[in-house]
């Protein structure tokens, strides 16, 4: 049953001196990744050797720093990864990887046979600390949680001194944090810091998980804060957050945590992890970025990374994801493109960027321009006219514009369906350029006196040819005032615009006509290596136009 009264709200967190919410974040925290750990523990078929080894190899590309491998005193294959990593030399000298275990003592030394060898290693250890986890899961009071804590702070100790050549960081996580009283926590952590001694050199990680986001970003911010106020040797601990995403809200507890006072956050690529996932570091970072903070992590190029996530996880990536997706740089809305459309023609290398409905520069994650403005129904004339520019060449003038964007419009709701670049290209030919009647110029001749014209041309309408004989104050008046006496068609121009189309390494001209015949309003649109050709084809297409009157369907 859909009952709202089965569930009780979040804790109530009382800090009415609260500071976070007046601090900025400048740097961007600490990063850990932990796509090939907690990422791999959630997907139905965890990673196979080879796409372990394809995750860590884009993790340390894109620059990542602390790396958790997995959990090798529970997982096999998390084991031999290790192994892998440490006999085959694959690990950079500025990156630390970092080992999960429970807070078991045999597990605890199984990790560390999986460590040996590495120059430097952390080892992550864990247990929970919730009111649900002690009463129903372990059956203990609080005291029989800070024992286990106690004991596998220890245990860590004591083994880490029989590897002496590696270089041990040690990290605690009490988890479900953000489902644990804060004062419980601190007390919980306090007891295995006094174990391990932190020096502000030599830093233990205090890891604070929302292993289940049961509140909203805000309160996780008030425990991270009233934690790092309450904790111990506060100089000695690096203050890691390790949020999941129940809420949806993943992102912005960290970044708020981060505001408490976190100096680091754990997190996987695309935000895959248990449940809803897990912190999306791209997100995270991406948001740092378009802040204008570095974000201390490569994300330039997104379509490896997405690519790579897929092939690891098996997780296709939502067209609409955050930064990555594939429609996230698309505006199909007219008043959009249109905007975007100005925005860029105005936007140089040197200013900062500042283009409406587009937070970054797409280029600057290896997108190009062309997916930007796409069209469907909802598109004005914006969308068309930057994509007759941009991918053919073809500057429209503004009246054409529309007369262009109604007819994708028409044909976009007839077909129900987004219309691209080529379709687009010949709904524009087969509007507005073909010739759907039966006259054709087939030759002529102009002659100019003192600012007069007059023109003498021949067409044929298939069977005859048709002389035309006509004068004005330009060519193009001369050639309607021929129309009309030959064929008695009053020839009303509207509109009549002319610019240059590169066609491969031909320049050639074109011609736009909007003219009025008996009320009815028709556009022709010429192109011809001789600009004046092309003004009388385009007449000519749209005086056909008025004898078929048929030729407006895409
Ligand atoms: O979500 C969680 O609590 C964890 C811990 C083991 C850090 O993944
Ligand atoms: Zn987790």
């Amino acid at each position: 049953m859909f009952d709202h009264r089965k569930y009780r709200s979040a804790t109530y967190f009382d800090r009415p001196n609260r500071q976070w919410p007046s601090q900025r974040i400048l740097t961007a925290p600490q990063w850990c990744a932990v796509d090939l750990r907690d990422g791999n523990q959630a997907l139905i078929e965890p990673m196979t050797v080879s796409q372990k080894q394809m995750m860590w190899k884009l993790l340390i590309e894109m620059g990542f720093k602390h790396i958790e491998i997995g959990f090798p005193s529970a997982s096999q294959p998390d084991f031999e990864f290790t192994r892998w990593l440490i006999e085959k030399d694959q690990i950079p000298e500025d990156v630390t990887i970092q080992a999960l275990v429970q807070a078991r003592d045999e597990l605890i030394e199984r990790t560390y046979e999986a460590l040996e060898g590495a120059d430097r290693a952390i080892v992550h250890v864990y247990n929970s600390t919730s009111p649900v986890q002690r009463e129903k899961v372990f059956g203990l009071d609080k005291q029989g949680i800070i024992d286990i804590a106690i004991k596998g702070a220890a245990k860590v100790q004591s083994e880490a001194k029989k590897y002496p050549n590696t270089q041990w960081t040690f990290q605690y996580s009490p988890e479900s944090f953000s489902s644990t009283e804060t004062e419980f926590a601190i007390e919980v952590c306090n007891a295995v810091i006094n174990v391990w001694q932190p020096t502000p050199q030599n830093k233990a990680i205090i890891n604070l998980p929302a292993t289940i986001e049961c509140a909203g970003p805000n309160v996780f911010a008030d425990q991270v804060e009233t934690f790092c106020e309450g904790v111990t040797s506060r100089d000695s601990l690096i203050i890691s957050v390790h949020t999941h995403n129940d809420r949806g809200c993943a992102v912005a507890a960290a970044e708020l945590a981060v505001m408490a006072g976190a100096d680091r956050v754990e997190g996987t690529l695309m935000g895959n992890g248990e449940r809803t996932g897990n912190m999306d570091i791209i997100t995270m970072a991406m948001n740092l970025y378009s802040q204008g903070i570095d974000p201390k992590v490569d994300l330039s190029d997104a379509a490896r990374i997405t690519r790579t996530v897929e092939a690891c996880t098996q997780i296709s990536t939502h067209p609409r994801h955050p930064w990555m997706g594939e429609l996230v740089y698309t505006a199909f809305s007219g008043s959009h493109q249109d905007a975007i459309k100005k925005c860029l023609a105005q936007q140089s290398e040197e200013d900062l960027w500042d283009v409406a409905y587009l937070p970054i520069d797409p280029k600057d994650l290896g997108r190009d321009y062309q997916s930007v403005i796409r069209v469907n129904s909802q598109s004005g004339k914006g969308g068309v006219a930057y994509i007759m520019e941009q991918e053919h060449g073809i500057a429209l003038p503004r009246w054409m514009q529309i007369a262009l964007s109604q007819a994708v419009q028409n044909y976009s709701e007839r077909h129900s369906t987004e219309v691209n670049s080529d379709q687009i290209l010949s709904i524009f030919k087969q509007n507005f350029m073909h010739h759907a009647g039966q006259y054709e110029m087939s030759g002529y001749h102009l002659d100019r006196e003192n600012q007069h014209e007059s023109i003498q041309a021949n067409l044929t309408d298939g069977n005859n040819v048709i002389a035309i004989h006509g004068h004005g104050d330009g060519a193009l008046e001369a050639f309607c005032d021929g129309l009309y006496k030959a064929l008695g068609v009053q020839i009303d121009v509207q509109h009549y615009d002319q610019s240059s189309v590169e066609l491969g390494t031909q320049a050639k001209a074109i011609a736009f006509i909007q003219v009025k015949i008996q009320q009815k309003t028709f556009v022709g649109v010429s192109q011809d290596g001789d600009i004046l050709s092309a003004t009388m084809n385009a007449i000519l297409i749209a005086l056909n136009q008025h004898f078929s009157e048929n030729s407006k369907v895409a």
